[in-house]
């Protein structure tokens, strides 16, 4: 049998470049040799993508040659200067904006080849908590109690004051605020008192003209694995604890103390059940398809469950989350990954 011509799309323009060459340096390490051609493609930190070299065994980066620009053409693939592409599927890893949210999966549909992970819909929402959480409410769904705010109605002190006001009457103190779509953190804020209120939504507006105002959950936060399709099927679930107040920019990328990973979260046993139940039905509300992590928040001391938010294109070094989590469940990280290009094969 021929082996599957795969390419691994990383790096991208969003703040997650690095962690997308992390994820990817996993990725190629672990791809049975036997069973794929692969064919890593990188993506620079301004958006253009070049096929690179085999890859080596060492950290990967995106090398920009010029005769190695990678085109898109609609309904023919990719080509490489005059050479086409001959491609069976593209696995892109790229986190974040432009790369998770559904825009090169577009283009990828487009370019007519198949891709692993979700696809344009499903990408498009998961990164967009506002609608994420309107489907799930819809669905009877448990979600963190919310409202939206547009930049557009919130542009003096006294507007900015009686939001604060309606938004403690109703969702309580304190408060998260955040940008709708977005990651890794940026642009969140815990929210203690009116003098907070405005640099927090300064600093979310920076990144979404759409902004979620949250009850602050006194939680714990408990990762899921879903793989699959109709079928899907959840891993773990896993803790992060943050040693940060929550788990902000730095705990996650910076400090490499910022957190610890327990896999699995020790929980009681009606309420791990519950959140894998929960992940499954959270995945398939989006109508995600491929694989995703599905992010909780447990109250420490009610128990209460809440879907905080997806996250279509998780990290996938050989320490995150999502990957550990499946290992957990008996699946090795080559079957982790072969299960997903089967999938995106069967599209
Ligand atoms: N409503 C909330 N209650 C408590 N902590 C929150 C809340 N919303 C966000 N956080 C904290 O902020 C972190 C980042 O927020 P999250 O909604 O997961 O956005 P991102 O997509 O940037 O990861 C969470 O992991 C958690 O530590
Ligand atoms: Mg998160």
């Amino acid at each position: 049998m021929s082996k599957i011509r795969l390419a691994v799309l990383f790096g991208g323009i969003s703040g997650e470049h690095e962690v997308s060459c992390l994820s990817a340096a996993s990725i190629l390490k672990n791809l049975d040799p036997a069973r794929y051609e692969v064919l890593p493609v990188g993506v620079s930190k301004t958006g253009q993508w070049y096929l690179q070299p085999a890859w080596n065994g060492r950290a990967l980066a995106v090398i920009e040659n010029p005769s190695q620009e990678v085109s898109v053409h609609p309904g023919r693939g990719f080509s490489v200067g005059s050479h086409r592409l001959v491609l069976d599927a593209v696995f892109p890893i790229t986190h974040g904006v432009q790369g998770e949210d559904g825009k090169i999966q577009g283009l990828l549909e487009c370019a007519g080849v198949p891709y692993a992970g979700a696809g344009v819909l499903a990408s498009a929402l998961g990164m967009d908590k506002a609608y994420a959480k309107l489907i799930w409410e819809a669905q009877g769904l448990p979600v963190v109690p919310s409202v939206v705010v547009d930049e557009k109605e919130l542009q003096t002190d006294s507007e900015r004051a009686a939001a604060y006001q309606r938004a403690v009457q109703t969702l309580g103190s304190p408060l998260f605020v955040k940008p709708s779509n977005s990651g890794s953190s940026v642009g969140v804020t815990k929210v203690c008192s009116l003098d907070e209120f405005g640099p927090a939504l300064k600093a979310a507006f920076a990144v979404d003209r759409r902004v979620l105002i949250e009850t602050a959950i006194d939680a714990r936060e408990i990762e899921v694995a879903v793989l699959g399709g109709a079928d899907a099927r959840a891993y773990g679930p896993g803790e992060v604890v943050p040693t940060h107040e929550f788990y902000d920019y730095e705990a996650k990328y910076t400090d490499p103390d910022g957190a610890d990973l327990v896999i699995p979260a020790v929980l009681e046993a009606a309420v791990s059940a519950r959140v894998l139940e929960l992940a499954v039905k959270a995945y398939q509300a989006l109508g995600t398809t491929g694989f995703a992590r599905v992010d909780f928040f447990v109250g420490k001391a009610s128990k209460e469950i809440w879907i905080n938010e997806i996250n279509t294109l998780p990290g996938f070094t050989t320490i995150s989350m999502f990957p550990r989590m499946a290992m957990h469940g008996g699946m090795t990280y080559p079957q982790v990954l072969d299960a997903i290009v089967d999938q995106a094969l069967l599209k």
